[in-house]
């Protein structure tokens, strides 16, 4: 016995899979930037969109007069940002002007490639490139299938047929734009309401670097684990790091000695999504992946998205060796 696959059905469906994570996806990234009490924080916060467009100024992003004009009115902007997103993902899901979604959706992603993204190195650590060749197919094939755009259109079909006005065919059109753009302003306007205040989450969390102890008070660390890993004094330069992996479970850890004879140890895993930041340069660890930037000697955000400062490890000192906590404090 043979089976015949329905493979032109099939191949209708088979951007389906991609069409629901984009649509999810963009409709996700929209609510979460609107429920962000961080998000429109201003220039003090640097999980702001005004902070990622001024970070994204200062790395001579290619997008430059563009944000040079959003910076005018980051209000604005952003909210226009997080309501595009959100757009794009009812229109993509919904499958309604699923191609022009999927324009919106390419210009969207093309537009964080050239500021968030634009210094990811290597470049596929950046996802905005990806999704902007993602969005090419939508883009190519529209949403004919499973979608109002279908049912709309069939319904226009079936009007003209039996010799109606196309009056009613546009007017119908008109009553399901109108629905879903009510849902999603709706739903946007309600994510706002109920974000929460802004907590410090920006700010150090361990003080300034102690003595040996490396604790926030100077002294031995209560917290961590007794089992850690060692590194000689004279592996870690003044003013750079030595990265070691915690016992167990191999997460990065850098070892610092910001001046002289003061040294401290962080996890090396960035907070804002888990990429390892790289050793510190000028003072900073930068994360590769979005580029949120750390203070090499506290810790501390200097740039989001992050907004959580990098978890300190202690450090105890026993003559010419360093002994490092295998866990976060
Ligand atoms: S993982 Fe996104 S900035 Fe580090």
């Amino acid at each position: 016995m043979t089976m015949t696959l329905p493979t032109d059905s099939l191949r209708r469906q088979a951007l389906l899979p991609l069409r629901l994570f984009l649509g999810v996806t963009f409709c996700y990234a929209g609510l979460v930037k609107l429920g962000d009490p961080h998000y429109l924080a201003g220039a003090g916060d640097p999980a702001s969109y005004l902070s990622q467009l001024q970070a994204a100024l200062a790395q001579h992003s290619p997008a430059a007069p563009l944000l040079r004009l959003a910076r005018h009115a980051p209000t604005v902007t952003g909210t226009a940002l997080a309501f595009g997103e959100l757009a794009v993902g009812l229109g993509t899901l919904l499958g309604l002007f699923g191609r022009m979604a999927a324009a919106g959706g390419a210009v969207l992603s093309l537009t964080l490639f050239l500021t968030v993204s634009w210094r990811t190195y290597p470049y596929f650590l950046g996802n905005d490139l990806a999704y902007l060749a993602a969005w090419t197919p939508l883009l190519l094939a529209g949403t004919p299938s499973l979608s109002l755009d279908a049912w709309l259109g069939a319904r226009r079909s079936g009007r003209l047929a039996s010799g109606e006005s196309r009056r009613r065919a546009v007017l119908e059109t008109g009553t399901a734009v109108l629905a879903v753009v009510g849902g999603g302003l709706l739903a946007g306007a309600l994510t706002a309401r109920s974000r929460g205040p802004v907590t410090g989450a920006a700010a150090p969390t361990g003080g300034q670097p102690g003595g040996p102890g490396g604790g926030p008070s100077g002294g031995p660390s209560g917290g961590g684990t007794a089992t850690g890993v060692s590194v000689a004094v004279s592996k870690v330069p003044v003013g750079g790091a030595v990265q070691l992996s915690a016992p167990g479970s191999g997460d990065p850890i850098f070892v610092v000695q910001p001046k002289p004879g003061t040294f401290c140890a962080f996890s090396g895993a960035c907070t804002h999504a888990g990429c390892t930041v790289l050793p510190p340069k000028d003072g900073a660890f930068v994360c590769p992946c979005h580029d949120s930037a750390f203070d090499a000697a506290t810790g501390a955000v200097l740039r989001g998205p992050a907004t959580q400062a990098l978890p300190r490890h202690a450090v105890t000192r026993s003559g010419t060796d360093l002994r490092v906590a295998g866990k976060p404090e």
